[in-house]
């Protein structure tokens, strides 16, 4: 699910557009039934019981419910789901009223609503510097198992096939049963669920794990898919597909449904199993709620997975470019932006008069004629007070007599003209739109997409005759700069936090080739007839995977670090992105750009354990009853815990210093702690890049070890001048180099008075 659409109060781009990006197949927003799904909750309990026998915790779930409702089947019949396995808690349908009881229930330690949440390559490896050559920890990467949360799988897929492996690891212990439509599982694809508690019907889709979106068969074959050679979309982006770890074994578990979208209670319910079944790396191109940690379903769940050692990846939403829109943005997650690799797809447009247009988009037609009448949206309306529709390709404004046989011209304003226009016999589409350029569609019919600037050049001949005429050429592979940070990835600054910069990192979403589900179009449209075993999807649902796979890449190296350090191996290896080519700079890429080998041996690294986590939300202000959620307690005593330390209380990979005054500088001392997990024998030296205003200094500038697993202490301290209201962030950082490592934190400042 793409993140972030609740996140309104930032977000003003109008959801249609955002249909452009393939994230966003499900159309879940406006969710039907709405008054069966109100009643839902999930109850936290205290998780002693979780020590005891499952069945014998469903029960007390049950005694609970029963003394609520007054009778042992009202209890029974309102208990939606039991979570038993990795953490106690309760799925129910209730009332607000009998919510305020439970409330104040022994045991119970909190509650909350069931929301529904939304969805948010070959070549993309290489790009990152993950070569098929790249050396492999072929025995520890057979035993890792990534977990992915999605719309489920297509088990008969190329990239799932199990050719070498052998049987799963012994540390698995889920399941894989038989399912309506579904071929079952083997070597590779070793598990696969679904959950759907809200047992509202979806005629839709498919009450089992196959995927009938196709969001989950690419996200899950970009992450771990074998090698497939000679992958393409028709032809385009052809190479071998691959995920990061060929041999790690893949669980799917289908929380996402095409009517519904993603329902926290099947994504808690996707954790509760995922934790105990022993996976490895849990991967989810979903959209989070709220900037609140501790009832937001994504936030709770990664904490519980987190601590059972297991990495949380997610994808950071497509709310750009607008800012403040980045999601799934806990400190314990790690938290994907979406950049384009070197290659776009453009398509060739001739017009009447032998000018040449490049415009955007996949489009596999080749032309059957040297040129097509062209006409404007806007001349073909059906009658004069359809023109405003119809110069925008709207359903039902245009006069298919006046369409037939042409290409018509018109503005953006739905996905889907292109569907339109060949419904009504038309040969072709040219979209103007000035947003998503960088995202390549895919076209059902002949059609490409320009900008403004462009159009008019179009709209300018159209004018100039009475015949005019135009062509639109299949589409080609273009080399384009890169990397960049895609318009549609969300930004910062974090709502959740001002002490924490997210994103955390960047990594390829735009135009990503991967397996595909067969049960649907390419582009869902009306009247497509096109359909690929793999295709190009464009989301941070596509650059999450890339992540996802250099986390279980490192921990193949590495089976034995913690979340924070695998999180921190990836985000101070990372290759630094350049503010000329991103605005928002770290507020649009983190620590910048993925680089998997590299994360293998990053010299140091920030550790953390999950009580440094709770100390920062403490330092946050979270208090004592609201994090009970997290930590399964009835409560936390946060001034019993030591004295929060530092500006921000945490030992990030990254600094944020938010301003807190107009006239005065700001100060800000962040104490941080480097374990050394490279040589025994290691100095390390601070360089510093500070930006115009501020002044950063680091103490001691060096640091000196003699041994593995060594911990030493420094403080940075961020002095920064108050900036204009013109100024939303600056950036600089903080690099410690021994000869063999490079090990880099971004230093952001922020500006929260600013004007944005
Ligand atoms: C979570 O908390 C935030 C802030 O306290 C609130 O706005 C939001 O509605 C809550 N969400 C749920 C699902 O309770
Ligand atoms: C799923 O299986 C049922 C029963 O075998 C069949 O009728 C239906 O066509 C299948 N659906 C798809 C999408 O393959
Ligand atoms: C068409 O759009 C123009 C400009 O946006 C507006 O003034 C006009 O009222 C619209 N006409 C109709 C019929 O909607
Ligand atoms: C093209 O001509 C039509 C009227 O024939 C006019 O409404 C429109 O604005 C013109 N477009 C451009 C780009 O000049
Ligand atoms: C916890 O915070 C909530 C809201 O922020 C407040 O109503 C409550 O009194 C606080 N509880 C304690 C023990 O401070
Ligand atoms: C987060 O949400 C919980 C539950 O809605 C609430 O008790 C708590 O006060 C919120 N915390 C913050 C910091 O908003
Ligand atoms: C939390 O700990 C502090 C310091 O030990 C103590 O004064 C306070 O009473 C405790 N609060 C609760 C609710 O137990
Ligand atoms: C680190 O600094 C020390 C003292 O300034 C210097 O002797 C040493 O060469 C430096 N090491 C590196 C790798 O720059």
């Amino acid at each position: 699910m793409m993140m972030g659409y609740y996140t309104n109060y930032i977000c003003s781009f109008p959801i249609r557009h955002l249909i452009l990006l393939f994230l966003i197949t499900l159309t879940a927003l406006q969710v039907a039934n709405g008054d069966a799904q109100k009643d839902f909750y999930i109850v936290f309990m205290r998780d002693h019981l979780i020590l005891n026998e499952e069945a014998d915790v469903q029960q007390k779930h049950v005694d609970l419910l029963s003394s609520l409702k007054g009778s042992e089947t009202d209890g029974r019949e309102s208990l939606v789901y039991s979570y038993t396995k990795s953490f106690n808690a309760f799925a129910a349908k209730l009332s607000e009223d009998e919510v305020g009881k439970l409330s104040s229930m022994g045991d119970v330690v909190s509650v909350i609503k069931n929301g529904y949440h939304k969805l948010h390559t070959t070549k993309s490896w290489e790009f990152i510097g993950l070569p098929p050559t790249a050396k492999r920890n072929l025995q520890v990467e057979s035993n890792i198992i990534v977990g992915l949360f999605d719309t489920g799988v297509t088990p008969q897929s190329e990239s799932f096939k199990d050719d070498g492996l052998g049987p799963p690891p012994a540390k698995w212990k889920g399941t894989c049963d038989h399912f309506a439509n579904f071929s079952g599982c083997n070597n590779k694809l070793i598990g696969a669920r679904y959950f759907k508690l809200d047992n509202v019907p979806d005629p839709e889709d498919i009450l089992s794990p196959i995927d009938v979106n196709g969001h989950g068969t690419h996200t899950s074959s970009t992450l771990a898919g074998s090698l497939v050679p000679d992958a393409s979309l028709y032809g385009l982006a052809k190479g071998t597909a691959r995920g990061a770890v060929p041999s790690a074994r893949v669980v799917m578990y289908k929380v996402c449904w095409t009517n519904s979208g993603c329902a926290d209670m099947d994504i808690l319910a996707a954790f509760d199993a995922a934790i105990a079944d022993g996976v490895d790396i849990i991967s989810m191109s979903i959209g989070g709620l709220s900037g609140n940690y501790t009832n937001d379903s994504i936030s709770v769940g990664s904490f519980y997975a987190m601590r059972k050692g297991i990495v949380t990846v997610a994808s950071a939403g497509n709310d750009g470019p607008n800012l403040g829109g980045v999601t799934n943005h806990a400190p314990w997650v790690l938290t994907v932006a979406a950049s384009g690799i070197d290659r776009e797809f453009g398509s060739k447009v001739v017009l009447g008069n032998g000018q040449i247009i490049s415009g955007v988009g996949v489009n596999t037609f080749e032309p059957k004629q040297k040129s097509y009448p062209i006409t404007s949206g806007m001349d073909v309306a059906k009658n004069s007070k359809s023109r405003n529709s119809s110069s925008l390709c709207i359903e039902g404004s245009m006069d298919p007599k006046k369409v037939k046989g042409k290409i018509v011209y018109c503005k953006l304003a739905e996905w889907g003209a292109d569907s339109v226009i060949k419904d009504l016999g038309g040969i072709g589409t040219i979209i103007e739109s000035d947003m998503f350029l960088d995202t390549a569609q895919i076209f059902m019919a002949p059609a490409t997409m320009v900008p403004s600037r462009t159009g008019k050049r179009i709209t300018d001949y159209i004018n100039s005759t009475r015949s005019s005429t135009a062509v639109i050429y299949r589409s080609q592979e273009v080399k384009t700069e890169a990397p960049f940070i895609a318009s549609f990835s969300s930004r910062g600054p974090n709502p959740g936090s001002q002490h924490l910069l997210k994103p955390d990192i960047a990594a390829p979403g735009i135009d990503i080739l991967a397996s595909y589900t067969p049960l649907k179009s390419l582009t869902g449209l009306n009247g497509d007839t096109l359909y690929s075993d793999f295709t190009l999807m464009s989301g941070t649902s596509m650059s999450c995977p890339h992540v996802s796979g250099a986390a279980a890449y490192v921990k193949s190296f590495h089976p034995s670090w913690s979340p924070a350090a695998i999180k921190s191996a990836i985000m101070t290896t990372a290759t630094p992105m350049s503010s000329k080519r991103d605005r928002e700079a770290e507020f649009a890429y983190g620590a910048g750009q993925v680089n998997p080998t590299k994360a293998l041996s990053p010299g140091l690294i920030y550790d953390m354990d999950d009580f440094s986590y709770i100390q920062f939300l403490c330092h946050e202000g979270y208090n004592d009853s609201s994090l009970a959620s997290l930590i399964g307690q009835e409560s936390i005593n946060c001034s019993k815990l030591l004295p929060a330390n530092g500006e921000d209380a945490i030992n990030y990979p990254t600094v944020q210093l938010s301003l807190k005054s107009k006239q005065e500088p700001t100060t800000g001392i962040f104490r941080r702690v480097v374990t050394n997990v490279g040589p025994a024998q290691a100095i390390y030296n601070a360089t510093i890049k500070a930006p115009k205003g501020v002044v950063i200094k680091v103490k001691p500038t060096s640091l000196s070890f003699s041994r593995v697993s060594q911990k030493r202490s420094f403080k940075v301290v961020v002095k920064a001048n108050p900036m204009s209201s013109e100024v939303l962030m600056v950036s600089g950082s903080l690099t410690w180099k021994s000869p063999g490592h490079t090990v880099r934190s971004p230093i952001v400042i922020f500006n929260p008075m600013a004007r944005h």
